[in-house]
């Protein structure tokens, strides 16, 4: 790899997988990875599957945990305490998280999270010494302070495959550097595939992207892993 910024590569794997699912991507993944010269040091790739799931795959990734991190794709907002349904920070810290996806879209529009919600996620999210990974929909979504990764994904690129130009989404990300967040980071999401994902990776204000439908498969999954560390 030529490019010496770390990329970020996000695997959503939103609301799908069994633990027997899960169990056949990673030996896939793991079986790609020994047949191929990929060089990681340069690339951060983080797994958010479905909460029942981290534990199981805590353990099948052992042997890949340099190279997989575990992020989350929601956090409470609260504490650990009388929140029936709700996963703390706290719980996620002890399984070896590293990551957290706050704020997704179908987050903000199925389950009518607000401002004030994800603010708080935030907040538990950092005391408990995880990173916040911001959903951002578009230039105006607020960035509540400590955030330093955000995720920007345009409602209508996401699952529609038709993602935004990767030109459009780099002076998206100009702006959101220079508006809200001097020195933070910022992965698009939206209709992400092997085909598109170095493309996006090249843009001088985008720090990696983030894929759900294309995540799904493993052999599909890591040809964007192949794809971007050949920029
Ligand atoms: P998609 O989803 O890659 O299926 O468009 C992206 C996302 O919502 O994170």
């Amino acid at each position: 790899m030529t490019n010496m910024k770390k990329l970020f590569i996000l695997a959503n794997w939103k609301s799908n997988k069994t633990v027997t699912e899960a169990e056949e991507w990673i030996k896939e993944f793991g079986e790609s990875r020994s047949q191929s010269q990929i060089a990681f040091e340069n690339l951060e790739i983080i797994l958010c599957p479905p909460f029942t799931l981290l534990y199981p795959l805590k353990t099948m990734i052992y042997y890949l945990s340099s190279i997989i991190k575990l992020g989350a794709q929601d956090i409470s907002p609260f504490p650990n305490g009388a929140y029936t349904g709700e996963v703390s920070a706290c719980m996620l810290k002890d399984l070896g998280v590293k990551y957290a996806l706050i704020g997704h879209s179908e987050r903000r529009n199925y389950f009518q999270e607000s401002g004030k919600i994800i603010e708080n996620k935030i907040k538990e999210t950092l005391n408990f010494g995880l990173i916040p990974i911001l959903g951002v929909q578009d230039k105006a979504t607020p960035v509540p302070e400590g955030v330093k990764i955000l995720l920007y994904e345009p409602a209508r690129a996401i699952g529609s495959g038709v993602p935004e130009s990767p030109e459009k989404v780099n002076e998206t990300a100009r702006t959101l550097k220079e508006n809200f967040t001097k020195g933070s980071l910022i992965l698009y999401g939206g209709s992400v595939t092997s085909q598109n994902a170095a493309n996006f990776c090249r843009q001088q204000n985008l720090d990696g992207i983030g894929a759900g439908g294309a995540s799904l498969d493993s052999k599909s999954f890591f040809e964007i892993v192949k794809n971007v560390s050949q920029i």
